[in-house]
């Protein structure tokens, strides 16, 4: 049932708010502000010298931004692959004694392939994983369950946005196991967690600005998405769903790339979305941007008030975001990323919830 959304994707991006306030209770004790590793289990990260990670298409990206939150929040170093190269790649494991896996339906051929090879290779098994029955659940020592509820859409939306907060809250959890994080530190980054729903229903009110926006994305073959830091993921993420269901080229960008061969397509016809709250890489990210605009590239700029007022925003469509600590801004800035891709493929007229050549879950290689 759609409610009164057109679409079920829709009606996904507006869940959120909701499936990531539960998730978070799992993994979050919201009366004492500490992390936990949900239903009871326990994942000890205390003697853990390397994690390989390992997911297909959104999950991947999902584990990317997991990356990035184990070796910022917990020093832990990390190791990604695609799995379908984990799976045939027979990279030495070396130090790695942890294997973390990422998937929504927990049955992805290629993902559960290389579950199988990691526990063959003696590691020990964690997966974060929406349908708690999967095989991916099953075959895991400890599953890490995102609570987004069923996803019907085609394109993944509350289950990736869900992921990255489970992925928040386990780096969090990791450094405190570890000594890196203290306590106070750990009630101070729980305590920003807990903002993510207001911050959700506050990127959802965007979605008339990005509409709009979507118009002239709609007359487009091609776009780039740029991101720095942990807004690189959301690049890929950002154009991969605009690709899946509005059939547009897109391709993301680690921000620092674009000279490096990117920038030759860049002419005044060409959509360039870049990702840049006003964090740690906001001033190099601003510098590529300047790069786009003196090509005459059609800037959608998704920041917030500092950033915008930072940008020279007269270069620039810019979508204001609100202001949010660090830790977050992946999980937000999802949000509107999906909006331009849903509102997009609608202005386009394709079939957004089951979009040409996709299934929802890849059950072979
Ligand atoms: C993108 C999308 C796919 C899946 C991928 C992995 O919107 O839905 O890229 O993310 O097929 O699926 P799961 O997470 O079920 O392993």
């Amino acid at each position: 049932d759609k409610g009164n959304h057109r679409h079920f994707m829709q009606k996904e991006i507006y869940e959120q708010p909701e499936v990531l306030s539960h998730t978070l209770g799992a993994f979050v004790d919201m009366t004492t502000g500490r992390t936990r590793i949900p239903n009871g289990q326990t994942l000890d990260f205390s003697n853990v010298r390397r994690i390989a990670l390992s997911a297909c298409g959104t999950g991947y990206y999902a584990a990317l931004v997991g990356r990035y939150y184990l070796e910022r929040y917990a020093r832990i170093p990390c190791d990604l692959d695609v799995a379908s190269e984990f799976r045939y790649r027979e990279s030495p494991l070396g130090d790695v004694d942890l294997a973390l896996f990422v998937s929504q339906s927990g049955e992805t051929a290629d993902t559960l392939a290389s579950l199988r090879y990691a526990k063959g290779e003696g590691l020990r098994i964690a997966s974060v994983v929406n349908v708690q029955e999967s095989t991916i659940a099953r075959e895991s020592d400890v599953v890490l369950p995102t609570l987004a509820g069923p996803e019907i859409g085609v394109a993944s939306t509350k289950a990736f946005t869900c992921q990255l907060i489970s992925l928040a809250a386990l780096a969090i959890h990791a450094g405190v196991a570890r000594g890196v994080i203290s306590p106070e530190r750990e009630l101070e980054l729980t305590r920003s967690l807990a903002e993510v729903p207001r911050l959700a229903n506050e990127a959802l009110a965007l979605e008339d600005t990005v509409e709009a926006l979507s118009r002239e994305m709609a007359t487009k073959r091609h776009a780039l998405f740029l991101g720095r830091g942990f807004s690189y993921p959301l690049a890929m993420e950002g154009a991969l769903k605009l690709k899946e269901i509005s059939y547009i080229h897109a391709e993301g960008y680690a921000a620092g790339e674009l000279k490096h061969g990117p920038i030759a397509l860049i002419d005044d016809t060409m959509p360039v979305v870049v990702i840049a709250p006003h964090d740690r890489s906001f001033e190099k990210t601003m510098s590529n941007m300047q790069e786009v605009a003196a090509r005459g590239g059609r800037i959608i700029l998704f920041t917030d008030a500092k950033g915008a007022a930072g940008s020279g925003s007269d270069m620039a469509s810019t979508v204001v975001l609100p202001d949010m600590p660090e830790i977050l801004t992946p999980i937000i800035y999802a949000i509107p990323l999906q909006m331009l891709a849903y509102h997009t493929a609608v202005q386009m007229g394709t079939d957004v919830d089951q979009p040409r050549n996709l299934a929802k879950s890849v059950t072979v290689e």
